[in-house]
């Protein structure tokens, strides 16, 4: 009986020390991750307007980390990691930096017919075109949806290096004031092929220290628009679907493409190879600036993003290439283009 009576008080006591432990170490979590949130917030010199606020966005920073910690803990081609899309939720993120509008109407049958590069047999393994100093430092956006502007700048920033030798950062607010008359729509979103039409008519594109960049929609400065640093002739359409296709195109200049950049590991990306989850809702448009191959094999496209160099590594995302699907990993394949000098 009394062998009994202290066994079973010892199984109590054992239980009761292990369910302690757990309230504290939830406790200590709570701690750690509102630490984490702090220095987070530093970091990122993010403010909220009250503490109402700031405890909402500590829940969703404290999800996205459980998030980024099981993701990591299993075995993938990347990381994801708190960068400052950390306290958003992904509705919130898809709402506020996805700005490509896929073209509902097919864009004019002349500019989309011609493929200059077809032709093109020799690919070299790979390429970065910002060794060749034929890309920007990365920018960022902010909170206006329009990458389209970015994208299509980050081209022709590219081909104007090729053709003239000068690396010159063009204006992206100049396309968000004033490439407003078609289907372009500032920081309500717009497309890359819009864009450079718009160039084209515009006849040139002025500087980014001449007409620097707000993220808002401004009223056009016609002033500093007709004074242009750089040009194209027009644009091509590199075929669709065609992973192979944009491959030449890559290799000789930095193309604009558009992918679904809406999933939460997008959002939370940090290093190595992408490889999902996406689907091809295209809602995003970057520039591919080159492409290669991992040390473990695993091919990719290089691509420039707009989001300031502190997402993924250093600005960019390594994009998984020669997937099964003909439209290319997240859709990468289906609307690809470039101006043309
Ligand atoms: C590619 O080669 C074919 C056959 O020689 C030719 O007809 C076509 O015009 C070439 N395309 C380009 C874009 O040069």
């Amino acid at each position: 009986m009394a062998a009994a009576k202290i066994l079973s008080l010892l199984a109590l006591f054992i239980l009761g020390f292990m369910a302690s432990h757990v309230v504290s170490r939830t406790l200590n979590r709570d701690m750690a991750v509102k630490e984490s949130h702090e220095q987070w917030m530093a970091n990122y010199g993010r403010v909220y307007k009250d503490a109402v606020e700031k405890l909402h966005r500590l829940e969703i920073f404290k999800a996205n980390l459980k998030l980024i910690e099981s993701f990591n803990a299993a075995d993938h081609k990347f990381k994801l990691g708190a960068n400052q899309f950390a306290d958003l939720t992904n509705e919130e993120f898809k709402a506020i930096y996805n700005g490509f509008k896929p073209s509902s109407k097919k864009l004019s049958t002349a500019s989309s017919s011609s493929f200059r590069y077809e032709n093109v047999s020799a690919a070299p393994a790979s390429m970065d075109w910002r060794t060749k100093g034929a890309v920007t430092p990365v920018k960022d956006q902010g909170q206006c949806g329009c990458c389209w502007a970015f994208s299509a700048v980050a081209a022709m920033e590219g081909i104007n290096k090729l053709s003239t030798g000068k690396l010159i950062s063009l204006s992206e607010q100049e396309l968000v004031d004033c490439d407003t008359a078609g289907e372009d729509q500032g920081c309500n979103g717009g497309l890359m092929d819009d864009a450079f039409e718009f160039i084209i008519k515009n006849k040139g594109l002025t500087t980014e220290s001449n007409y620097p960049y707000q993220g808002t929609d401004d009223s056009c400065n016609s002033k500093k628009s007709a004074n242009h640093a750089a040009a194209i002739t027009g644009f091509e359409d590199v075929p669709a679907n065609s992973e192979a296709a944009l491959l030449k195109a890559v290799t000789n200049q930095p193309i604009s493409v558009a992918i679904d950049a809406g999933g939460y590991a997008f959002q939370l990306y940090s290093s190595g190879v992408f490889t999902g989850d996406c689907g091809t809702d295209l809602d995003h448009g970057v520039t591919a600036v080159g492409y290669g191959t991992a040390s473990d094999g695993t091919k990719y496209w290089l691509v420039k993003n707009s989001w300031g160099s502190s997402w993924g590594e250093k600005g960019y995302i390594r994009m998984e290439r020669d997937v099964d699907a003909k439209e290319g990993l997240c859709g990468i394949a289906m609307q690809a283009s470039y101006p043309t000098a």
